[in-house]
């Protein structure tokens, strides 16, 4: 059985990561499934609780900046950007050391490493209290929508893991922006909590789509989270619905469509709010649609601007075909 455990339990909750065992915990983004990144074991257990592929890597959670640059080779660009964002739901790719001593397995072999600072008091207690980073991936089962609640770590993961920090809900709700650094021009791997224009407005241009190196490296050996499909509701999802077929629950953004079931992202169109309330409002139609026979959930279209743009990647994976899925 997984133990649930308050924020008061933090030293606890470090005794159980110190002794290789894993922990979920709450951060401002969604919870993370934590271990401790320097226990090569206890990072192996993270991959099989979830059912990741083992070249799949992790990011390293670090309680500052200057923990977190121990590790890594960080040009300039990377400390403007810490300076502008951490702690906050950006994670910068970078080379790591020769020293850096983090298990290989949470950077899946690979010569780079996903750090971040979360926003969170307690995230950043637990990590303070274990003195090492903590290699946290989404607490979800692999391909799955992440948890932005304890109660969506249990439904995936209770009996898998030793505890759970129970930390209330996520105030971002959509996971971090990815951000490579370790080319010779940053580019966005995954939209997120950190919209592309406050990057823009920090260090200027930023690449996209599917052409870095380590992206490259990542899709050569098919990283689940670069996949077409992910984030994954158990129910078909259609995207950009302007009317309902009768047996389709919908996913509304401002003024809602004439539905039998509907869950309101934001009535006001407010896509800070619609982020927050994304993967909680997957978790609820999935459980919640088939007793009323509906079978598919249909989404509104959402702009694709700011935290739009991040919004509209976790629906375009969570749409996709499934046979893709890692
Ligand atoms: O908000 C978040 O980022 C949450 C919280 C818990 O911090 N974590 C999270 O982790 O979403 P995860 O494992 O679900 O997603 C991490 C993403 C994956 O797409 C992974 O492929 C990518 O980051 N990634 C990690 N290390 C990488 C590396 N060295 N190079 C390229 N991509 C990397
Ligand atoms: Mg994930």
């Amino acid at each position: 059985m997984t133990t649930l455990l308050t924020p008061g339990d933090i030293e606890t909750a470090a005794d159980l990561l110190s002794t290789g065992q894993l922990v979920a915990f709450g951060t401002e983004t969604v919870y993370g499934l934590g271990a401790d990144a320097q226990n090569p074991r206890a990072v192996a257990a993270i991959f099989g609780a979830k059912g990741r592929p083992h070249f799949n890597p992790l990011i390293c959670h670090y309680p500052n900046a200057d923990d977190a640059f121990q590790h890594v080779e960080a040009p300039a660009l990377a400390r403007k950007l810490a300076a502008a964002f951490w702690p906050g739901p950006l994670t910068l790719v970078l080379p790591r050391r020769i020293t850096c001593p983090v298990a290989l397995l949470a950077g899946a072999g690979l010569d780079t490493l996903a750090i971040r600072v979360p926003a969170h008091p307690v995230a950043l207690s637990l990590i303070a209290a274990l003195g090492r980073p903590i290699a946290a991936p989404s607490a979800n089962r692999s391909g799955r929508i992440s948890p932005t609640s304890a109660a969506h770590v249990l439904a995936q993961l209770n009996g898998r893991i030793a505890a759970i920090i129970d930390t209330g809900a996520c105030e971002v709700g959509l996971e971090s922006t990815v951000l490579d650094l370790s080319g010779p021009t940053p580019f966005l791997l995954r939209p997120g909590g950190i919209s592309l224009e406050a990057l823009e407005a920090v260090i200027g241009p930023v690449a996209r789509g599917i052409t870095s190196a380590t992206a490259e490296a990542a899709r050569t050996l098919r990283s689940p989270g670069l996949l077409v499909s992910h984030y994954a509701p158990s129910l078909p999802l259609r995207l950009n619905a302007t009317a309902l077929a009768p047996d389709e629950a919908l996913l509304a953004f401002g003024p809602p469509l004439q539905a039998a079931m509907t869950v309101q992202l934001s009535a006001s169109k407010n896509l800070a709010e619609a982020a927050s309330r994304l993967f909680e409002a997957l978790h609820w139609l999935d459980a919640n649609a088939p007793a009323q026979n509906l079978r598919q959930i249909a989404a509104m279209p959402i702009p694709d601007h700011g935290l739009g743009h991040a919004i509209n990647d976790r629906l375009t994976r969570a749409a996709a075909p499934r046979s893709q899925a890692g």
